[in-house]
């Protein structure tokens, strides 16, 4: 295995749950949008738009949607927006038709933009020494949360990330043996559950080694 600072980096990759009273500098926020911004992008398209959520009320009603405490809590709040509102206005005033905006396609290609900014970001974001949780939650309310961010047709908020400086340590969670998840050629539909016998005695004792917490066990 070849190791360098990205790939060590993101091989100890451990979400954070809890982070110190500080928010990001000019100078990280601005690092941030910048690769934000040089995400690879499906046909040059550029479907995806980030929020930074720095008003407090708004955040205090985004972690009562998400309904976990870290949510807006310590550090910054970001939701990233699958976007198709933006290229359509530009076509419309252009006097140009929709571009295929309600197609599944087109709809695919913003979330996909918009998914590989979430990890760009992230994996920034562990560059600089900081840490983050991806926030899945924010779609558990999603027309609630729609209007608690004021957004226009054709966009969604498909994921936020909670970033700042880890104000714990955990462990790194086991995963599933590469066997059971990379392949040469041939996807293995043939698995027996027995072969995750060991597997499952990593993660049980992962899970009996953890600091308890309902929050944390319910969401990880
Ligand atoms: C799409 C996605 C959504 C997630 N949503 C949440 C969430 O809402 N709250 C949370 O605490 N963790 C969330 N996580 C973090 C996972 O629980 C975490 O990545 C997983 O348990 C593995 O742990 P690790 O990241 O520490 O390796 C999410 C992760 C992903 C990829």
């Amino acid at each position: 295995m070849i190791h360098n600072s990205t790939i060590d980096s993101q091989t100890n990759h451990k979400s954070i749950r809890k982070f110190k009273d500080q928010t990001l500098t000019r100078d990280q926020l601005e690092t941030l949008y910048t690769v934000f911004q040089h995400t690879p992008t499906s046909m040059f398209m550029q479907n995806a738009s980030l929020l930074h959520i720095t008003d407090e009320a708004k955040r205090a009603k985004i972690r009562e949607l998400c309904n976990q405490k870290y949510v807006g809590a310590e550090g910054d709040l970001f939701i990233f927006v699958v976007d198709l509102y933006r290229n359509y206005q530009i076509r419309k005033q252009l006097g140009k038709d929709d571009g295929r905006v309600h197609t599944t396609d087109i709809f695919f290609q913003a979330v996909e933009d918009t998914m590989l900014a979430v990890q760009n970001v992230a994996n920034a974001v562990e560059s600089m020494g900081l840490g983050y949780v991806d926030l899945g939650t924010v779609n558990d309310h999603p027309l609630e949360m729609l209007k608690t961010l004021d957004l226009p047709k054709l966009t969604f908020p498909i994921l936020g990330l909670q970033v700042g400086i880890p104000d714990q340590k955990p462990q790194l969670k086991p995963r599933l043996p590469l066997e059971f998840t990379c392949f040469e050629n041939e996807y293995n539909k043939d698995f027996d559950v027995k072969e995750l016998k060991d597997y499952d005695q990593v993660v049980t004792t992962y899970y009996d080694l953890r600091d308890f917490c309902w929050d944390v066990f319910y969401f990880s």
